[in-house]
């Protein structure tokens, strides 16, 4: 009987929303010419004048027995219940997680075997991979969840960033569902839910608090003033740190099944991290942005000065081979993790100069999974009076449940989409964004190489978030 009690919350809040639904068929008809027609930019600022007249009071109403406030800042428990759903690279993932924090379900399907065949994300390959599982991926998570589609509240799903050909599998897939349930949906920005389910996982944490985001082509420093609202303090002007180590791990000939990163994780322990002389990235550049591609040609020359044979697998090569890789792996660690350590160093500066009640450093991304990083990174902060909040490694890397819960964090805020209509045209255009900054970059730390690399950027969620606050206000 007490699983009863979301289930029927949310059956009442969809009610509800069906009758607005009716009551505004004039705007939906809008959106609905907007979402096939317009370009993403402008579609996001009539969205936002939709959902302020569609949302609030409505919600606000139909959970009003069980949340408190709308604030970004406040705790809340609430019996919504969200399906998330992320396509943007190489997992294939989804979760349902109900407004209070509960996990209901979480669910990944990896694409390892492509990822040793070829060594990398192919995207042909790897949209193909998920056009195979998501409706299983999905079907496994609402299964997991004793829940079907009828009992959600929203959807959410990943439109950027990402690879195009990935992110539609997983935006097709959440608009089918909520468009035969008539459920509202969630366009969720990929950074800023590595960044949100930190909150998830640490209920203490409140806006604003710095991050810094790791994974496969991401390198990011930001401040997170409220939800919707970063400041870029540093990026990666080339390679993010994840695709440094799975360069390194392929040269190497480690296992790639399970990503590079675990491999070079695993291997750098049995290594002496001083043997080989690596440089550390960017050392005369006084900011806060990021440099691996140097890195990656530091071990390319040494494995190759080394004369190691990347063709020859790690567990077939012999004892003083193995070695010498675990040399070089444990170096190029120490050094890429240096670089990390140096560069939070000052944009813990920077953000305390902007923001002096910052007390938190989240860590997330696929990189966060990593030990070494996190007891580092932990130094790093305990010398600035910081508390470090690491989500576990399951929620570092990519998954649904940071999907689910950067949908239910927008979604009290009334930043979501109607319904998706029944029947979309197949020449719809998707609004997918591939390449989407997360924040607006801090005038200091502007990085010229980054700068004359903007072309088919899409403007940034905080932009947009400005933008959007000003046209309802
Ligand atoms: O966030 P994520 O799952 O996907 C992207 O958004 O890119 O991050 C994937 C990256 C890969 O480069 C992977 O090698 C790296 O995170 N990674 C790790 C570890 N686990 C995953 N890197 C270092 N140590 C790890 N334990
Ligand atoms: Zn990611």
């Amino acid at each position: 009987m007490a699983s009863l009690g979301p289930t029927l919350s949310c059956t009442i809040s969809r009610l509800n929303l069906l009758v607005e639904l009716s009551h505004n068929q004039h705007t939906i008809r809008i959106f609905r010419a907007l979402s096939c027609n317009s370009r993403p930019q402008k579609l996001f600022y009539h969205r936002r004048l939709f959902t302020s007249s569609f949302s609030s009071a409505n919600f606000k109403s139909s959970t009003s027995n069980c949340s408190k406030t709308l604030g970004s800042n406040h705790v809340f428990n609430d019996n919504l219940v969200v399906l998330g759903i992320e396509t943007s690279c190489d997992d294939t993932a989804a979760a349902v997680v109900r407004g209070n924090g509960e996990i209901l379900s979480q669910v990944v399907s990896s694409q390892a075997d492509l990822l040793e065949r070829y060594g990398g994300v192919a995207p042909k390959m790897a949209e193909e991979a998920h056009s195979q599982v998501i409706d299983q991926v999905v079907q496994d998570a609402l299964d997991k969840a004793n829940l079907t589609e009828a009992d959600l509240s929203a959807v959410a799903v990943t439109i950027g960033p990402g690879l195009s050909l990935c992110l539609r599998v997983g935006v097709q897939k959440a608009r089918k569902v909520a468009a035969t349930y008539q459920l509202p949906i969630v366009n969720v920005h990929h950074m800023e839910a590595h960044t949100l389910v930190a909150r998830l996982c640490d209920r203490d944490l409140q806006f604003p608090f710095m991050a810094l985001l790791i994974s496969g082509g991401h390198n990011l420093l930001v401040l997170a003033h409220d939800l919707g609202h970063y400041l870029q303090l540093g990026t990666t002007i080339d390679d993010a740190i994840g695709e440094a180590y799975d360069k390194s791990a392929k040269w190497l000939g480690l296992d790639l099944r399970k990503s590079g990163g675990p491999a070079i994780e695993e291997l750098a322990r049995q290594g002496d991290a001083q043997s080989v002389k690596f440089s550390v990235p960017m050392k005369q550049h006084k900011d806060c942005n990021f440099s691996y591609a140097g890195l990656k040609t530091q071990v390319k020359l040494a494995i190759e000065s080394k004369n190691i044979d990347a063709g020859i697998p790690f567990s077939s090569a012999s004892m003083d081979d193995q070695r010498l890789r675990a040399d070089i792996a444990a170096s190029f660690q120490r050094v890429a993790v240096l670089h990390l350590e140096e560069k939070c160093e000052r944009a813990i500066q920077w953000a305390l100069e902007i923001e002096p009640s910052i007390k938190h450093l989240v860590v997330s991304g696929g990189v966060a999974s990593n030990q070494y990083v996190r007891a580092r990174l932990n130094e790093v902060v305990a010398r600035n009076s910081l508390q470090l909040v690491c989500p576990p490694p399951s929620l570092c890397t990519d998954n649904g449940v940071m999907i689910a819960w950067t949908g239910i964090e927008n979604f009290r805020l009334g930043r979501f989409d109607p319904p998706p209509p029944a029947i979309e045209p197949e020449d719809c255009q998707l609004d997918l964004r591939p390449r989407w900054p997360l924040g607006e970059e801090y005038s200091r730390g502007r990085s010229i190489a980054r700068s004359m690399r903007t072309a088919r950027i899409h403007p940034s969620l905080t932009a947009l978030t400005q933008a959007s606050e000003y046209q309802s206000s």
